[in-house]
């Protein structure tokens, strides 16, 4: 949600470095961008709405200096104007924001009876404005910036250019903000770990209520309490981190193709990691799972294995709708965080609660030193490399199949679940590389292209997954879809069924099969179309996917064929693959 890159060094140019930065960070936000450097004493600034990604040189003078953003619109329409950065009445600073001022309404207007003219549409100005405004107690622009800071209210995050100490300032409440050193003594600030993988070797993540001043050294301070914090440098794990498309048109079928490997890094997970938080399990009084869109399905179908192979009656949450649960959790309950960034904010918040009221927290992240992995009592890294494509495809495959090994684990099957793992994978790979299954997917989604709706049907093991081919689908075709429990369909939506609609029915060999056929039979009895997922074509279905295993995890390898499927319509269709629109990879903001 919106990126933030900066630089301050003596090897680079800003401009450069910067929009190869904020290139990385477009996953947050591709709305519109901007960068603005210092040349001469003097802040020289460029933006514009679209991506940077499509900008080959920024027009700007050599610099060693420099702040740049790229944005995912809240406050104010997708404007030139409303692009980052903002730029103070006298050109002395310019500002870039990730997050939402919640009270920038009453800022701005007390700020207007004030007298200042507000020239865009965002809460970003007001900041500007307000600093502004309180430079005249606090002529320091430090103390003013921490003085206006203190006033805003929500999840907020700010890095400053001052042209006239030539320095960065920055300060995080919210949204992330980490600080690498390269080499040569560079100096770098970006919204992620990820994108300073090929510039520094040391990284230091701000927590928040610190702010940051980069100038001829880095001084962190508590905003609150003006008291230096002093921070040591950690190691950057991501180093050499491959953010390359390599052979394959975009990220999103690259990191489909990725999976099998991605199940790997779950077979090396630390044993004696999982078998600990296989003992808090079981030593519970409430198990939560939780997260958002792609992760709230991967903390659904946890919670189904906790249920189904562990016997734990484990309730499954979804971060921007817990609220209900606050009061319910105890310090005996633990709360179990699948989440890609670490850093989704309806899901920190719930997080924050329940720690606070003595809840263990579980985490299992892609993003080490974020967010969700710092505040845990029981840490897990997916290390499944970057994942890029906005659509999250091969992260959701790790969750479940992570959730799937702690389940056998808290029954003492911990060898088991590795080796159906195993087996998974090397069947799933074996089904990507076949030009089979490619094919079958471009050939269904041509069928599809016109169609409007698309029924998903999934019943116990399926269920989550079908509603994660939901997503994938709307997300790739912008076109609805609706996941529903199999066996509901008769209790509503079978009124929609008719000739014309097209089902999909994810299907495994297992105690559901049976009843799934009844829904096929009663959807094809009324004129609509199957579409079926399964190892092998039945007679019932009118089009066919094959599904790449069978057994206790052929849920997991259910979703692959829908990932293809999503990822075929998305590109007939000529949308932006691995950026759909109006959405981000990672959501920082409530
Ligand atoms: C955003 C993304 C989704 C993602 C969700 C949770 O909404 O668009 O793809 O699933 O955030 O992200 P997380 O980083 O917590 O997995």
């Amino acid at each position: 949600m919106c990126g933030i890159f900066a630089y301050k060094g003596s090897s680079l140019n800003a401009a450069d470095v910067i929009s190869s930065g904020l290139k990385r960070l477009e996953y947050r936000g591709y709305d519109s961008w901007g960068v603005a450097v210092i040349n001469n004493g003097s802040i020289l600034l460029k933006k514009d709405i679209g991506k940077i990604g499509d900008i080959n040189k920024l027009d700007l003078p050599v610099s060693k200096l420099g702040i740049g953003h790229t944005r995912w619109a809240t406050t104010g329409a997708v404007t030139q104007i409303n692009a980052h950065p903002h730029l103070s009445s006298d050109h002395s600073f310019a500002l870039v924001q990730n997050g939402i001022v919640e009270n920038f309404e009453e800022l701005k207007e007390d700020l207007k009876n004030k007298g200042y003219k507000f020239i865009s549409q965002t809460d970003t100005e007001v900041i500007v404005r307000l600093i502004e405004e309180e430079k005249k107690i606090h002529p320091d622009l430090v103390d003013a910036i921490k003085s206006a800071f203190l006033k805003l209210k929500g999840r907020n995050t700010i890095a400053v250019l001052d042209s006239k100490t030539e320095q960065i300032l920055a300060v995080r409440n919210g949204s992330p903000l980490i600080i690498g050193l390269s080499k040569n003594k560079d100096i770098f600030l970006s919204s992620d770990a990820l994108s300073l993988s090929s510039f520094v070797d040391k990284i230091i993540v701000l927590d928040n209520g610190e702010l940051v001043k980069i100038g001829s050294k880095i001084e962190i301070k508590n905003i609150k309490t003006g008291k230096i914090v002093h921070k040591d440098w950690e190691k950057l794990t991501f180093k050499d981190a491959n953010i390359d498309k390599g052979k394959y048109d975009n990220y999103m079928i690259k990191e489909i193709c990725d999976t099998p490997e991605t199940i790997n890094q779950v077979i090396v997970q630390d044993e004696k990691n999982i078998q600990n938080l296989a003992k808090a399990i079981k030593a519970a009084r409430y198990v939560f799972t939780i997260g958002s869109g792609t992760a709230g399905n991967a903390a659904g179908q946890i919670a189904f294995y906790l249920r189904e192979i562990a016997k734990i009656p484990a309730i499954s949450l979804i971060g921007a709708d817990a609220k209900e649960y606050y009061d319910l959790f105890s310090e005996k309950d633990l709360l179990i965080a699948p989440s890609q960034s670490g850093e989704t904010a309806d899901v920190v918040e719930v997080l924050d609660i329940a720690k606070a009221k003595g809840c263990k927290i579980a985490t299992y992240v892609n993003m080490p030193g974020s967010m969700m992995n710092r505040m845990s009592d029981f840490k897990f890294l997916a290390n499944a490399g970057p994942e890029i494509c906005v659509m999250s495809t091969k992260i959701f495959v790790s969750q479940v199949a992570w959730g799937y090994l702690l389940a056998k684990t808290t029954v003492g099957l911990y060898e088991d679940g590795i080796n159906n793992l195993s087996k998974l994978a090397a069947d799933i790979k074996t089904y990507l590389e076949e030009d089979t299954s490619h094919q079958a997917a471009k050939k269904l989604a041509q069928n599809l292209i016109e169609i409007k709706d698309l029924f998903i049907l999934g019943k116990s093991q399926n269920f989550y997954i079908a509603k994660e081919g939901m997503v994938k689908i709307i997300e790739g075709t912008y076109k609805h879809a609706h996941a529903i429990p199999a066996g509901d369909l008769k209790h509503y939506a079978i009124t929609l069924i008719e000739r014309g609609v097209y089902a999909l029915a994810l299907v495994s060999n297992d105690s559901s099969f049976s009843e799934m056929f009844n829904v096929v039979n009663e959807i094809k009895s009324r004129g609509g179309s199957i579409i079926g997922i399964y190892p092998e074509k039945l007679p019932a279905f009118d089009y066919y996917l094959k599904s790449p295993s069978i057994g206790e995890t052929s849920a997991i390898g259910n979703i692959i064929p829908l990932q293809l499927l999503a990822y075929y319509l998305a590109v007939l269709l000529g949308n932006n693959v691995d950026k759909p629109r109006n959405i981000a990879k990672s959501v920082t903001v409530k």
